[in-house]
């Protein structure tokens, strides 16, 4: 009979085989299907140690829009896959899980969005990427969390705005830009979780900790910080600030990186309120090498869209990647 922990060696020798072939058929169906791999830096380790591009929702969208492969298969959730399919509407599009959506977008349907807009005639709608097609169809202009500051500075300031769907990413860009814009109630289910008093006891322990956070952060969060910005952003400044210990909020996904590019920099992930695990993003947990695999060996499942909000939704992605040049 085997002792536990003889199973649990067992299971991890299992796993390790597994895991080596659903690597090298991703590889292999890569080539043979002329696929690129996209994935997001929340994304599990292995995962991201086999895209071709990593990156935040605006480089992934950029290297949609650029690519010149087949089939795009989007290690993300659903609206980063759906921008690449809007900005693709003839390639194939693949997503490992359908079920990985995201609160904000889930958080602001179309319906609600339009009658929220009928009480503000004369404003235009800027849409956070985090939004269903539908919503990117209604929009102006759609913006990521590294160019909002840009695009909103780009509008004439008698122009009345309307941001949507998350408000904190919408109250931060406000403050910095002096733009007085109406706020859309939606919010993160992880980035909402960070507790600011223990982080403020995290910060005790380590005094010289830089505190940095993802835009998408309660304000609480963010007023304590000595950084803000997106997961790209982030990376840039852990690479170029001398500090070298960090307390991290955003989803812990991205430690891989940080701790690829600063391996000798200690990242301290920034505690959620109660004890959970509640930092991590489930949507973006769902996608796994198995179902990675499985989506490319089968072709399905894939992003599906009305001809109609495909045309309407790429208006305001295409004005977002031109401004974001500026
Ligand atoms: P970034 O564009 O900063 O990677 O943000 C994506 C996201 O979903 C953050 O929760
Ligand atoms: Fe959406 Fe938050 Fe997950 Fe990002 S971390 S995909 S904003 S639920």
């Amino acid at each position: 009979m085997l002792t536990i922990k003889n199973k649990a060696l067992k299971n991890k020798q299992v796993n390790e085989k597994s895991k080596e072939f659903f690597i090298s058929e991703i590889n292999r169906l890569k080539k043979e299907m002329n696929a690129v791999l996209l994935a997001h830096f929340y994304q599990e380790p292995d995962i991201q140690d086999i895209a071709d591009h990593i990156g935040d929702s605006l480089q992934l969208a950029q290297a949609a829009e650029k690519t010149n492969a087949d089939v795009i298969v989007f290690a993300g959730v659903h609206f980063m896959a759906e921008t690449a399919k809007i900005l693709n509407p003839d390639k194939l599009v693949l997503l490992p899980d359908l079920n990985a959506g995201c609160s904000l977008a889930e958080g602001c349907p179309a319906n609600l969005l339009q009658k929220f807009k009928d009480k503000y005639p004369g404003h235009i709608v800027i849409s956070y990427i985090n939004c269903s097609a539908e919503v990117k169809a209604m929009s102006d202009i759609i913006c990521t969390s590294s160019n909002a500051e840009k695009i909103i500075s780009q509008i004439p300031m008698s122009q009345k705005i309307i941001f949507a769907p998350d408000k904190n990413l919408g109250r931060y860009i406000s403050k910095k830009t002096g733009r007085d814009m109406v706020l859309w109630h939606g919010s993160c289910i992880v980035h909402e979780t960070f507790s600011e008093k223990k982080i403020l006891e995290l910060k005790l322990e380590h005094p010289k900790a830089k505190l940095i956070s993802h835009p998408e952060c309660e304000e609480n969060v963010l007023n304590n910080s000595d950084f803000i910005g997106s997961t790209s952003a982030l990376l840039n400044y852990i690479k170029a600030n001398e500090s070298n210990e960090f307390i991290v909020a955003t989803e812990p996904g991205i430690l891989h990186q940080m701790e690829k590019i600063c391996p000798d920099k200690v990242f301290i992930q920034a505690p959620p309120e109660a004890n959970c695990a509640c930092n991590e993003c489930p949507y973006m947990k769902l996608n796994t090498l198995e179902k990675l695999y499985l989506c490319m060996k089968n072709k399905t499942p894939e992003i599906t869209l009305d001809n109609e909000i495909q045309l309407k939704a790429l208006k305001p992605i295409q004005k977002m990647l031109e401004m974001s040049k500026k």
